[in-house]
Formats: C-alpha cells, structure tokens, sequence
C-alpha cells in the first residue's frame, strides 16, 4: 500500500495524484468572449453535472498571481461555449492551451474557423463535432491554489451531421472524443470500448 496524507505533501504532488488517478477525463475547449475579443483554452477538470436544465461544470486554476483569461472573459460577459475536443481536433486544441498573453486571439492562432452562437455571444468553433452554448449559473471558488469552478447551464446544442438520431442518441463513435490523462503529454482514445448492461434488481435478488 501506498498512502500519503493530503496535509503532508505538496500542492504539486496532490496535483500529480490528481491528475494521475482521475482518468481519462473529457476535455473541453471553452470559448469565451472578453473586452478584448474571444478567446478559446481547453479544460480537463471538466463534466457534465446534470439534465434539467442541462448543466456543465469545468474548474479553471489560477496562473501565478491572476485569474486566467477564461476566467476575467466570463466575469466579464457570463457566457461561453463547450467544444468536445475529437481526435481530429487535438492539435488545435493543443495551440489554444498555450499561455498567450491576455487579448490574444488563440482561436486564430490555432486555425479554428468560428461561427456566432444562436444565443450567447461568445463565438462557436466550427470544427468541433459539439459546441454547446451556456449561459453561466454560478462561479465557487475553492482551496487555497485557487480554482475556479464554473457551472453552466446549456442553452443550445450543436452537432456535426451524422452524430445524433431522431432519438437523441448520440454515436460517441463519430465525435471520436479524446481523454486527457496525466503528464505533460498523455491522452487516450475511446477505440476499446465494451457494453455491460444495467443489472435488473430481480436478477441480482436471485444469485
Ligand atoms: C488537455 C488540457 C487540459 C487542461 N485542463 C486544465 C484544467 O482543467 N484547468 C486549468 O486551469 N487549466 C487546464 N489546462 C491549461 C489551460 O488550458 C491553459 O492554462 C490555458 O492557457 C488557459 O488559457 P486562458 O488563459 O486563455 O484561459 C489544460 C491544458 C490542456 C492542454
């Protein structure tokens, strides 16, 4: 057994522990809109939180001594739009998480074509095979790094063609999302999936 007590060891270790442990976790590509123009960076602290209304969550940490852009951009105008980071798009996304200093335009650097939402004002990103747009709910800021965590409501979904039947289902296939794991480098694909069905009560009852 290896056992660390959280209030012995390091911000920087707990966050390795973290990050390694917690896997894979789903990215988002946030795009936001600040006095300056939009900008766009991906968060794996990030999950789908609950279904009426559709609420997202992502948990942004502060850069020595500020908040980051994400951040300044939604106090400053409380909406922005979750992409799903696929295969096709993680390079781009990549380019989005470099740390450019403020008003910078990462969506441009990346090569991203935008769009306007339907409903807020942050832009969409085209390529994504998911954007949803949300309005924020509420912003709790937490621990002593600090982190910001974000919650939004859903307020307008987009999917490339070919993703979603006429009965919501969603092909997970098609976006071909990819997952952050840990260090500097490390994602994984969703390529060895299996199904295992919910159990029916009667049938845990009888063995
Ligand atoms: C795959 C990936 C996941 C990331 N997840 C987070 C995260 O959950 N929280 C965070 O604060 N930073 C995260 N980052 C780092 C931010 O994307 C990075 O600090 C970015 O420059 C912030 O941009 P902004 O200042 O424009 O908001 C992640 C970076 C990558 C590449």
């Amino acid at each position: 057994m290896a056992e660390f007590d959280a209030s012995k060891i390091s911000w920087q270790d707990q966050y390795k522990l973290m990050i390694g442990t917690v896997t894979p976790r789903p990215i988002a590509l946030v795009t936001t809109l600040g006095p300056d123009g939009p900008n766009a960076a991906p968060f794996s602290f990030f999950n789908a939180v609950g279904s009426d209304p559709a609420m997202l969550m992502f948990s942004v940490g502060d850069k020595t001594g500020s908040a980051k852009d994400t951040v300044r951009n939604i106090r400053a105008t409380p909406e922005f739009v979750v992409h799903i980071v696929s295969d096709a798009i993680k390079e781009q996304m990549n380019v989005c998480a470099v740390d450019y200093p403020y008003g910078v335009n990462e969506i441009e650097k990346a090569g991203f074509t935008t769009a306007p939402s339907c409903k807020v004002r942050p832009p969409r990103i085209v390529e994504a095979p998911v954007a949803m747009e949300c309005r924020l709910m509420q912003i709790v800021d937490l621990g002593r790094k600090p982190y910001h965590v974000v919650f939004g409501e859903v307020v307008y979904f987009h999917y490339h063609d070919g993703i979603v039947n006429d009965r919501f289902h969603v092909d997970i296939g098609r976006i071909n999302p990819i997952g952050r794991l840990a260090g500097k480098g490390g994602y994984t694909r969703i390529t060895d999936r299996f199904e295992m069905p919910r159990l029916p009560l009667e049938r845990v009852a009888e063995s």
